[in-house]
């Protein structure tokens, strides 16, 4: 990481769950790498949160690899940012009990993620499912991040790390950086191929309605080809066309091209045209991200390196705001 001081600290973290969605890479990780140059950048492979939720622990650690490899891939250096593994770096977790212990039942109670995942795992309603967004908050709050690039459906859990941010510092005086939220310039919420009123996900049931970053040419552009769009045959941007308009957008953010280019682009060609090009400009834009990654992941040694290096620099930094915050709460110093 840059030695400039005067620089914006930005803290994000991803789940190691499996391949990247298109949707994960437009809405977050091809931001990562732009953001290098301006901010101080901390990005956190967060395999402690990933097992609020059964998980195999083979598959995990292989996930958490291919994730590490991944976005470094989609333009994450190690030299520019710090890049590590969250189980590596004890300060999560130790600033996470401190944290709790300024967290409420009744805030945790109303976070609706919770309510989701614990709808759908009623067998495995675990305690680390509902404190899941106070380690979002210590991931956060020991970094002293000024801002956190998240999607929408992390906003109530940044919200969540702000008031306990405030109130620590209000308890025990000033220590945390109250975060404010990342939105980035271009980004669009990238919607299933099938059904475009839902958002891409991997757990869809429907195979073609998510492309992985990682999908052959091939199959980027047998999956696009069938995306479902309406029965008028116009290439246009409207809310009335959500099919058409979410590829629109997908098209816009891989090319540079806006709406109303595209639009006088396909003038007069039909849906099947449009489509395929769409598929093309995709599979041709994630090529050297799959080609980067397949090369990350036959050298072991270097990623090994890469993340042992972030891991130590992430200890660095957050070891001493888990001191101040051991200092505040009334703690005997140990050292
Ligand atoms: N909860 C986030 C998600 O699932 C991942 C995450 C964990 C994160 N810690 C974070 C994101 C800190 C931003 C900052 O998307």
């Amino acid at each position: 990481m840059s030695e400039q001081e005067n620089k914006k600290i930005i803290f994000s973290g991803i789940q190691p769950t499996g391949t990247f969605t298109l949707g994960n890479y437009i809405g977050a990780v091809s931001h990562w790498g732009k953001l290098q140059d301006e901010y101080n950048c901390i990005y956190s492979i967060v395999d402690m949160h990933a097992i609020t939720v059964r998980q195999d622990p083979v598959k995990l650690r292989q996930h958490t690899l291919e994730a590490y490899a991944l976005i470094m891939a989609c333009g994450v250096d190690p030299k520019k940012s710090i890049a590590f593994i969250q189980s590596h770096v004890r300060t999560h977790a130790e600033l996470n009990w401190i944290l709790a212990c300024s967290t409420q039942f009744g805030e945790l109670s109303r976070m609706t993620q919770f309510k989701d995942k614990s709808a759908k795992h009623p067998d495995d309603i675990n305690a680390g499912l509902f404190t899941y967004p106070v380690l979002m908050a210590a991931d956060i709050l020991a970094y002293k991040a000024d801002l956190v690039p998240v999607g929408v459906d992390q906003k109530q859990h940044l919200e969540l790390a702000r008031n306990v941010a405030q109130r620590f510092n209000s308890k025990y005086g000033e220590l945390f950086t109250v975060p404010d939220a990342y939105i980035p310039k271009v980004g669009a919420k990238v919607m299933s191929l099938q059904d475009p009123e839902k958002k891409m996900s991997k757990s869809d049931e429907n195979p073609n309605a998510c492309i992985y970053i990682l999908d052959e040419p091939d199959v980027i552009i047998r999956k696009f080809k069938r995306a479902v769009t309406d029965s008028d045959s116009v290439v246009r941007y409207a809310e009335d066309k959500p099919g058409i308009s979410n590829l629109m957008s997908i098209y816009s953010v891989i090319t540079g091209k806006d709406y109303a280019s595209i639009e006088r682009e396909f003038d007069g060609k039909g849906y099947g045209d449009f489509k395929l090009a769409v598929g093309e400009a995709v599979a041709d834009h994630l090529k050297p991200v799959r080609d980067e990654f397949a090369r990350l992941m036959a050298d072991k040694a270097y990623l090994k390196e890469c993340y042992t290096a972030g891991a130590q620099a992430a200890l660095n930094i957050s070891r001493k705001t888990v001191a101040k915050a051991y200092r505040k709460v009334g703690f005997v110093d140990s050292m």
